[in-house]
């Protein structure tokens, strides 16, 4: 049984389909605190089974202990822990209690009950601002905000648990590219809590008239078309790539990082043609000042994973837009009931 941290999330909830489909049991273990209950029962829609949930804080050490033991836990998903940038600057002690104590009380429990499997949910952000590209593994990072510190303070604690007790630990720490679209079902996506941060759940909220244009970040950058570059991965391909990992951990012992990205540069101003295309609506913009702390361009280098794994993202940018506009579209027409 695997046990799945925040797996009422965005990237947690398409991780469960992905286990589901792979017939590999999981038990999911969320506050809530960023998601939604409702997550559940739409899980259960769309794998046909009940999805069993426990609801926690990752902080409870002893209710993990109980969770490890009372469900024969044979590994862990952690995705459990708070991600946005500019929040995070605002609330340091929350973010370094919740991502990084939590994550300590969550090993604590896990070497206590002889657990030593983990998938840990890492960020492209570690990188910082890279000196190349695409991005490979063995770049440097550093961090320019505290939830970035807090993802590299993470894979720090994993490394030095890993080299305790050497050959005893299983553990892949993936980095994230940028997670975008849905579930081809239109039942779950991207659901952020109140303005979204993040670019394509900003537009998409702009293509159902939920607001009136997208302000692009800068168009004086050194690329392609002036505007910011990112490396989308649908949140499919990302859940498979979990999938893939805890494979490659059954048969190799040790710590494993790996890119989980799709090796394909895509601008702003691209990224809106494509929910263009797939909603065969405008989308009104205007153009704004750089965002603080954005860099122009990161995209991944994603062949050690392809390599180790036997894993490659493998949706297109329009399957990205068409999947992310038709949960939006559901999501519009359910909350206007
Ligand atoms: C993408 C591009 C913006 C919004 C962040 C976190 C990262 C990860 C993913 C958690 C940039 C531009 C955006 C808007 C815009 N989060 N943009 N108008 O900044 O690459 O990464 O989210 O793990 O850790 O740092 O993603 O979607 O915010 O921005 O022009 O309203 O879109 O300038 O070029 P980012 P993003």
């Amino acid at each position: 049984m695997i046990l799945v941290t925040g797996g009422a999330g965005f990237i947690g909830s398409h991780t469960c389909v992905a286990l589901a489909q792979a017939g590999q049991p999981f038990l999911i273990f969320d506050n809530f605190s960023n998601s939604r209950r409702s997550v559940l029962d739409r899980l259960a829609q769309i794998t046909g089974a009940p999805v069993p949930c426990v609801e926690g804080d990752v902080r409870d050490e002893a209710l993990l202990a109980r969770v490890l033991a009372d469900h024969a836990i044979t590994g862990v998903i952690h995705f459990a822990a708070f991600k946005a940038v500019g929040e995070s600057v605002a609330q340091p002690l929350r973010y370094y209690d919740n991502n990084v104590a939590g994550t300590v009380a969550l090993l604590r429990a896990m070497q206590a009950a002889g657990v030593r499997t983990l998938v840990f949910s890492s960020s492209a952000t570690v990188y910082g601002d890279p000196a190349s590209l695409p991005v490979r593994e063995d770049f440097p990072t550093s961090a320019t905000n505290p939830y970035g510190w807090s993802k590299l303070m993470m894979e720090q604690v994993l490394a030095d648990v890993d080299a305790s007790e050497p050959g005893q630990w299983r553990i892949a720490r993936l980095r994230y590219f940028n997670p975008v679209g849905a579930h081809a079902s239109g039942l779950i996506g991207e659901d952020p809590q109140d303005v979204p941060n993040n670019l394509a759940p900003y537009v998409a909220q702009v293509v159902a008239g939920w607001r009136e244009a997208l302000s692009v970040y800068g168009n004086d950058y050194p690329t392609s078309d002036g505007t910011g570059v990112r490396d989308y991965i649908h949140v499919c391909d990302l859940a498979e790539g979990h999938v893939a990992a805890l494979r490659y951990l059954r048969a190799h012992p040790g710590l494993l990082t790996v890119n989980l990205g799709t090796g394909r540069p895509v601008s702003v101003l691209e990224m809106v043609r494509g929910f263009e295309r797939a909603s065969g609506r405008p989308v009104p913009y205007r153009i704004a000042p750089r965002r603080p702390g954005d860099v122009a361009a990161c995209w991944a280098d994603p062949s050690l994973a392809e390599r180790l794994l036997g894993w490659r993202a493998s949706r297109d940018l329009d399957s990205i837009c068409t999947d992310a506009w038709r949960w939006q579209d559901g999501v519009a027409r359910s909350l206007r009931g």
